[in-house]
């Protein structure tokens, strides 16, 4: 019996600091995806209010949304790319949430600036930008609450790049061609949920790690 095959990862370059990158990125509508995360985030939050932390905000669509669901939280939003903060600053003054939504530009593996003590960390689409994730499990680890909630969620690598052109001619029709572009190397950039398991043991994280959709896995827990 034949082991099942599996592409290799091709990273791709880890801050999208391209504008015509991001702002290919801020006029897509990703607005079912992200709000069924913010939603995933808000039944993570339980009852619970707090302080929360958003790793690789891009333009703060899902912490704008969260704000919405869950009215006591404030929120912390980081992200490497200087082109992605100024969108997200410009989407939260628009939303008037400059109070409740914080923005950082910083390197979400190297979070030196953040003392801790998030009761909830969760972040979408970031994890298949990381050439090494190991320092980004890191630092989720140290600045999550004792508790407290995680909820990460990326791409897969799907098994073969005919799978990975099938998915990006689902769920792309319609958009320009950099954004099928964009969307096709993000699948090949991303993890496996057995990769991503090797990476949390390695890393100390006692999450657990589904498959969500037939595109996406979700890391979760409550260490
Ligand atoms: C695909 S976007 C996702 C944006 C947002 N989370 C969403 O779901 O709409 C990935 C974001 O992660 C950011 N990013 C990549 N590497 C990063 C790093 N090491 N630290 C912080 N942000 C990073 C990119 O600049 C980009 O804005």
């Amino acid at each position: 019996m034949s082991a099942k095959k599996q592409i290799d990862r091709i990273p791709e370059p880890e801050v999208m600091d391209d504008k015509d990158e991001a702002r290919v990125y801020d006029d897509a509508d990703f607005s079912r995806v992200n709000l069924s995360c913010a939603r995933r985030i808000h039944r993570a939050l339980g009852a619970k209010s707090g302080h929360a932390l958003d790793l690789g905000t891009g333009p703060a669509e899902i912490p704008i949304r969260l704000c919405s669901l869950a009215p006591d939280w404030k929120i912390t939003a980081v992200d490497a790319s200087p082109a992605m903060i100024r969108l997200a600053r410009s989407r939260v003054k628009d939303a008037g949430l400059e109070k409740r939504i914080r923005l950082l530009r910083a390197d979400a593996k190297n979070l030196k600036k953040l003392r801790g003590g998030f009761a909830a960390v969760f972040s979408n689409s970031l994890l298949h930008h990381l050439h090494d994730p190991i320092p980004f499990w890191l630092e989720v680890k140290r600045l999550t609450l004792a508790g407290g909630s995680i909820m990460i969620q990326d791409l897969r690598r799907p098994p073969s790049r005919a799978r990975a052109r099938e998915l990006t001619r689902l769920h792309t029709a319609g958009d320009p061609p950099l954004l099928k572009q964009l969307f096709y190397q993000s699948l090949l950039a991303a993890f496996t949920p057995s990769e991503v398991r090797e990476q949390l043991r390695e890393a100390g994280l006692d999450l657990r790690v589904r498959a969500t959709t037939d595109r996406h896995l979700v890391v979760s827990g409550n260490p």
